[in-house]
């Protein structure tokens, strides 16, 4: 079973990464931190409770994210497996999440823990750019779109707001003090695979595949 949890700081490249294994895997990404956009962008009262917390680098509340976790996973694509990319982001969630898979008699084949030094991430995140339509994910001097301003297929890119300096402290903190322990919750299970984050989009792709076992 392909069932995959990535984790990593803010801007690691976990959605970079998460694109390209599903399409080798052909398995569902499954992205909350998209699903909370998604939703902040359609105004829907989960949307504007996400946004509360979003807008200024604070994780959303455990159940808030949990349910929307646990309604995605039984979706018919996800069971074949799927690629978690920023969920869990807390114990309480890899918890929940654990339970849920148990009930659903499958359970975390690996979780790759992408390792990328602080004094990279600021400028990964300020040179990220994203497409309207496709979500596809660029960075302007390391995966960089056809034109500045347009993607594939000409979409417009855009900027993430919590994108500005401002809101990415905050998000390395929360990490730090609400992420980081997962570190030791998935080593203690034996389902920890780290991955070098430094080097091109390439090569990190190939530690990857490497760690997990896909040619
Ligand atoms: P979320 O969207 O999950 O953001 P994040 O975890 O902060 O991670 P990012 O999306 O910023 O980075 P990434 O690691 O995916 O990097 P990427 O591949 O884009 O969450 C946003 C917010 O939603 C949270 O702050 C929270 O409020 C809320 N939220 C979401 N999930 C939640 C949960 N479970 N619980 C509670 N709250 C939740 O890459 C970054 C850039 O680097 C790109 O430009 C990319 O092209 C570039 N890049 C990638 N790889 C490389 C490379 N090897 N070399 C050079 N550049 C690279």
């Amino acid at each position: 079973m392909n069932d995959l949890v990535f984790i990593g700081p803010p801007g690691a490249g976990k959605g970079t990464q998460a694109q390209r294994l599903v399409s080798k895997l052909s398995v569902p990404q499954i992205s909350t931190g998209d699903m909370l956009r998604a939703a902040r962008k359609a105004g829907t009262e989960l949307g504007r409770k996400a946004d509360e917390f979003m807008s200024r680098g604070a994780l959303v509340p455990d159940e808030v994210v949990i349910g929307l976790v646990e309604e995605r996973l039984e979706l018919p694509d996800a069971r074949t497996g799927f690629v978690l990319d920023g969920f869990p982001r807390t114990v309480p969630q890899a918890e929940a999440l654990d339970r849920l898979l148990g009930r659903m008699g499958r359970g975390i084949a690996h979780v790759i823990l992408l390792e990328v030094p602080d004094e990279l991430i600021i400028e990964r995140i300020t040179g990220r750019r994203v497409g309207e339509s496709s979500g596809r994910i660029y960075h302007i001097k390391y995966d960089p779109p056809p034109s500045p301003d347009r993607g594939e297929g000409g979409e417009r890119l855009l900027v993430r707001d919590d994108d500005r300096e401002e809101v990415v402290r905050p998000r390395q903190v929360a990490y730090a003090a609400q992420t980081a322990p997962l570190v030791a919750y998935y080593a203690t299970k034996g389902l920890l695979r780290r991955v070098d984050g430094v080097g091109s989009v390439d090569e990190v792709t190939s530690a990857i595949f490497r760690s997990i076992g896909v040619v």
